[in-house]
């Protein structure tokens, strides 16, 4: 079995998903772009069990970008209420797998009755000590960093800081992301090879993954085989091999 091939003292501590294909994987089953993205909630159930099970700390799913909001209105309500749904439907289950909810992204440009749900998932999950899942929702990696670059401008309006205190550590406790380390491995399903605006500052170091495979055809076994191609890889960091083998 592929689980078996992971090693258990290499997990990456935090893992982060582009899910696409939604879209594609339904027209090929003849069928609606919603029904694709209803789907894919089976594969988000799936990657959150794995990652339960390999004790991965951080998983980081990109469910709905700044740009998507740009889809036909159609596409976007049904997401939205797909959302709404999904979040509801699977709190138990989160609670059942100790599973902490946390959201990434301007949040205040969803309709309020996702905003409340998904308060009400952070909080009845808040308290979970396991797996943290990080919903990255109308969320992007511009975004991110223009938010952190406004805090900061207000700090520096009102005094606070001064301009030697900006340095890469201040900037990061500013992102969205500012609790969570980098994701050591970053995934993107559905055979586009680009990172879709996703967490732009936060992968400047990541592995980069990609598989063809359509996301409501992914299952926790094509994460283990993501993390088994992950471990065979060596990360230097700009050193060289000779540094980083000695
Ligand atoms: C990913 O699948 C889900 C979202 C972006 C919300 P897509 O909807 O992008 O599916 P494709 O890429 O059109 O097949
Ligand atoms: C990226 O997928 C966003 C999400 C998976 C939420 P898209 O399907 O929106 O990306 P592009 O437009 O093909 O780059
Ligand atoms: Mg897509």
């Amino acid at each position: 079995m592929i689980i078996d091939q992971v090693k258990k003292n290499y997990i990456p501590r935090h893992v982060a998903v582009i899910m696409d294909g939604n879209g594609r994987w339904a027209e090929l089953h003849g069928n609606d772009r919603i029904y694709g993205h209803r789907q894919g909630v089976e594969s988000v159930r799936s990657v959150v069990e794995g990652a339960g099970e390999l004790g991965i700390e951080f998983l980081t799913l990109y469910a709905f970008s700044t740009e998507n909001w740009c889809r036909p209105k159609e596409e976007v309500d049904a997401l939205m209420s797909l959302l709404v749904d999904a979040i509801v439907r699977e709190v138990a289950n989160l609670n059942e797998k100790n599973v902490k909810m946390n959201v990434i992204g301007n949040i205040d440009s969803f309709p309020h009755e996702v905003q409340l749900k998904l308060k009400e998932a952070i909080y009845s999950t808040s308290s979970n000590t396991g797996l943290n899942l990080i919903l990255a929702l109308s969320y992007s990696g511009r975004w991110d960093i223009l938010q952190a670059t406004r805090q900061i401008i207000r700090k520096a309006l009102a005094g606070e800081i001064t301009e030697e205190q900006l340095d890469e550590p201040f900037f990061i406790d500013h992102l969205s992301t500012s609790v969570v380390p980098d994701p050591e491995l970053l995934i993107r399903t559905s055979g586009e090879y680009r990172i879709s605006n996703f967490l732009l500052w936060q992968s400047a170091y990541s592995e980069f993954y990609f598989t063809s495979i359509f996301w409501p055809d992914f299952r926790k076994e094509n994460l283990f085989e993501a993390i088994v191609d992950f471990q065979g890889r060596e990360r230097r960091f700009g050193k060289t091999s000779e540094q980083i083998r000695s």
